[in-house]
């Protein structure tokens, strides 16, 4: 028994023994509990009841991209150029830039776990198993590199449409794409992270490969190990985390329509939207990039997404790219 059909036996949330799950893979009971340990590694929370056999906390969906599919708009199923749903790979975004030019225009590939996600500048992104969503889409633009200004701002917001879509609120936006939890009784913290990969001609056709990790559910011990404060949609939902497979087949169709929206119109269509969420506006930063560390206070985005930071002085620097965090007194 593979570790991920495993899980999709584990998957309503009742316990299952270990005699049973063995004689329905065929294997030992050992064996069967070596699975069960390679999972909880991942960060599987599956807990073990005696004779009752392993169980998991709370019941999960396996993706299913019939399911997924099904959710869509039809004009917008029509759209894609696939959709494909694996079990574990690499990175979502990396079988992407495999298939290059055979990949066709809003393909989607997600896995239900990466063995080497990427996180934006060269970190590393969890991927357990079952709990969250990593999904990447190829899209190709016809205008080159300079048409594409403020596009990974523009995925935060189609990240926050879609949550708004599924009725979870209190989402906001960190610069460039960090979609975080507000601070509030549910908790606070990053809830999905966004990565734009471009390739191409610079003055020519060009192609994004956008990534998005999105926290579905987490375990105390997955947020440990993510080294900076995290939320999940489940926390946000008041404890029962929705659907995977609605969760993204509503992220797939906001990103869809979203991107087509970035191609007639720029991040122009979105900046109003971006500073109805801009969660730095207004507060003192600390920036580390190519100009060195230095502070000010957050004054909106620009018409290409640059962060403006105004200044002790009064004037306005325009960042296109350094580490920020907010000072707290
Ligand atoms: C960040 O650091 O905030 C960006 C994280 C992006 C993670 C997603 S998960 C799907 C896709 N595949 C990857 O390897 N990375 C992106």
């Amino acid at each position: 028994m593979q570790p991920l059909q495993l899980l999709a036996s584990l998957a309503s949330g009742q316990p299952v023994s270990g005699a049973g799950l063995a004689l329905q893979a065929g294997v030992t009971r050992a064996a069967i509990w070596k699975q069960v340990e390679g999972l909880r590694a991942r960060g599987v929370p599956i807990e073990a009841h005696g004779a009752a056999g392993y169980q998991l906390p709370w019941p999960l969906q396996m993706l299913d991209a019939e399911r997924i599919r099904a959710g869509l708009p039809a004009g917008l199923a029509r759209a894609l150029g696939a959709l494909e749903v694996h079990g574990e790979l690499d990175s979502t975004s990396s079988e992407l830039q495999r298939r290059g030019a055979a990949a066709g225009d809003l393909s989607i590939v997600l896995a239900e776990t990466q063995t080497a996600g990427r996180g934006r500048r060269g970190r590393v992104w969890l991927s357990p198993p079952g709990l969250n969503l990593y999904l990447s889409c190829l899209k190709r633009f016809d205008g080159g590199f300079a048409a594409l200004g403020g596009l990974s701002l523009a995925i935060g917001v189609i990240v926050l449409r879609a949550l708004k879509d599924l009725g979870v609120a209190g989402a906001g936006l960190k610069w460039p794409n960090d979609v975080l939890a507000m601070p509030g009784e549910a908790g606070a913290g990053k809830l999905a992270g966004i990565l734009v990969e471009l390739s191409g001609e610079y003055q020519g056709p060009c192609a994004a490969i956008i990534g998005i990790g999105l926290n579905v559910r987490l375990t105390p011990a997955l947020t440990l190990q993510a080294g900076q404060p995290a939320c999940d949609l489940a926390t946000l939902a008041g404890g029962v985390a929705p659907d995977r497979n609605r969760v993204a087949a509503v992220l797939i169709a906001a990103l869809v329509a979203g991107l087509q929206q970035f191609e007639r119109h720029g991040f122009a269509a979105f900046v109003a939207d971006y500073a109805q969420s801009d969660l730095l506006r207004g507060q003192p930063l600390r920036l580390n990039g190519a100009l060195g560390v230095f502070e000010g206070v957050g004054a909106g985005v620009d018409e290409r997404g640059a962060l403006l930071v105004r200044l002790d002085d009064g004037s306005v620097r325009r960042i296109d790219s350094a580490d920020v965090t907010v000072r707290h007194a």
